[in-house]
């Protein structure tokens, strides 16, 4: 979608966009095509019972004097039409018409949206214009990982999604390392090789390093978790709606958004992406429930349910995060558990936390975004509820508080004086419903919010 801003409309657009504070007389250009259309305007406003309330608008069709299909009155409430006004609509508007459609090869031109270009009329249109650079960019980001997170499990798969973030990422400066089962099993990450086992598609561990901040100052990480298609493996999963499970890799889909959307800021901090890639399926070659692994870290984990495989994948990646980046922080994010959406329903993202401040500041950007999360506890009888008998940990525990399992096997995988939060993002990756700034399908959760929190809290 084309968008520009003017400070008096050029009539061009498919649709203008003018401000109506509350209580407050028309913009310019509206009441100028008010006078024109012998007073439509002002009458559409008053049949709509429109007051100018923020964040209401007002369609008005066919005027005369403006070539646009719609004339859109925008409600300011008590503010002012400034440039942070026109620039967050704009946003809004960008981010809701983001549509996956390139396999609707027979799709009706009526059903195609037929609106490509908006302008917003505005006094501070330079300003705005300069702000929304900055929107359009991040929008480009968070389209990049509705893309991946959207596609078919066919076609993005381990391989074909290492090779799209190389080609996404290199060009920004942002250095990307494959390693693929070989180097895998090498480095003696079983856990993660014990996912990928079962499947024709190889597992891949993707790093991506982008160096924005000082020589000295440390990383910080965000790491993935990519199940490009989740079946259950030979814990198989019921059949209805497995076709949910392409969008099991949202966690690494919004690690690389947020690794363009870094970059292409320029952002001053030092960070590093990354992302295990991995095909849960259930094969002769497929790991049984009973196998016991041995992860990089050297603690051995007993595989009781094959469909408990994020935490298979992630504990090999943190590891390796940790001990090849140094990082002083860790965010994790991965559609982990069912457990979260029976919690947290699709309102907010679930947030494990072993460090305070970092807690707090992910929650604040959270807000800040429209990107929510809750906080959720940590407990060590938790902890104790993953021994086993037979390794030094089991992949599930006995039956509740499936979310906190989750968390606390990944902590068993961060090392000391790591500030580490895991976002479980299984009931927000995926919206039924459109909502602000996220059409049904794929949110793209989480781009915003982390790129807010580290422009807020770590390019200091
Ligand atoms: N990918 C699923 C979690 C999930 C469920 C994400 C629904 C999105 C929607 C994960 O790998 C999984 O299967 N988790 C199991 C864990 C259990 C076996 C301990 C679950 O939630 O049932
Ligand atoms: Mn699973
Ligand atoms: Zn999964």
């Amino acid at each position: 979608m084309k968008i520009s801003f003017e400070i008096k409309s050029s009539r061009k657009a498919g649709a203008c966009v003018v401000f109506a504070a509350e209580g407050g007389g028309l913009e310019e250009s509206a009441a100028a095509w008010d006078k024109k259309n012998g007073g439509a305007v002002k009458r559409a406003i008053a049949a709509a019972g429109f007051e100018g309330k923020k964040g209401k608008i007002l369609a008005i069709p066919g005027l005369a004097g403006v070539s646009a299909s719609y004339l859109l009155v925008a409600g300011l409430g008590k503010a002012a039409a400034g440039d942070a006004a026109a620039s967050g609509l704009a946003t809004g508007l960008l981010l809701n018409s983001y549509r996956f459609d390139k396999y609707l090869t027979r799709e009706p031109k009526e059903k195609k949206p037929t609106l490509k270009s908006v302008e917003v009329v505005v006094k501070a249109a330079a300003a705005a214009r300069k702000k929304f650079d900055a929107s359009r960019k991040l929008a480009d980001a968070v389209f990049l990982t509705r893309d991946l997170v959207s596609e078919a499990p066919n076609v993005l798969y381990p391989e074909s999604f290492a090779k799209i973030i190389r080609r996404e990422l290199a060009p920004l400066g942002i250095t990307v390392k494959v390693l693929g089962r070989k180097e895998i099993v090498k480095l003696g990450m079983g856990a993660l090789a014990s996912v990928g086992q079962g499947s024709a598609q190889e597992e891949k561990l993707v790093t991506m390093h982008y160096k924005g901040g000082s020589k000295n100052q440390k990383n910080i990480a965000f790491v993935g978790k990519g199940v490009t298609f989740d079946t259950g493996g030979i814990s198989l999963k019921p059949g209805a709606n497995m076709g949910d499970m392409k969008w099991d890799m949202a966690g690494a889909g919004a690690v690389v958004g947020l690794m363009k959307a870094l970059a292409g800021r320029r952002a001053k901090v030092n960070v590093v992406g990354v992302v295990a890639l991995a095909e849960n399926m259930p094969s002769g070659t497929a790991s049984r429930p009973g196998d016991i692994v041995k992860t990089m870290s050297g603690q051995t984990v007993e595989i009781l349910n094959t469909d408990a495989e994020g935490r298979l994948i992630l504990c090999d990646a943190l590891w390796y995060c940790q001990e090849k980046f140094k990082p002083t922080q860790i965010i994790d994010l991965a559609t982990l558990t069912g457990a979260i959406i029976t919690a947290l329903g699709h309102e907010y993202g679930g947030l494990f936390a072993n460090a305070e401040p970092l807690a707090k500041h992910l929650l604040g950007a959270g807000k800040e975004t429209g990107e929510e999360l809750w906080h959720m506890p940590l407990n060590d009888a938790w902890d104790k509820d993953i021994d086993s008998p037979a390794a030094d940990m089991k992949n599930i525990g006995s039956g509740t508080a499936g979310s906190a399992i989750g968390a606390h096997f990944l902590r068993r995988f961060i090392q000391p004086g790591v500030a580490w939060a895991h976002l479980d993002i299984a009931g927000v990756a995926w919206s039924n419903k459109d909502r602000t700034s996220v059409p049904k399908g794929a949110s793209a959760f989480g781009v915003r919010l982390l790129d807010r929190y580290v422009a807020e809290y770590c390019e200091k």
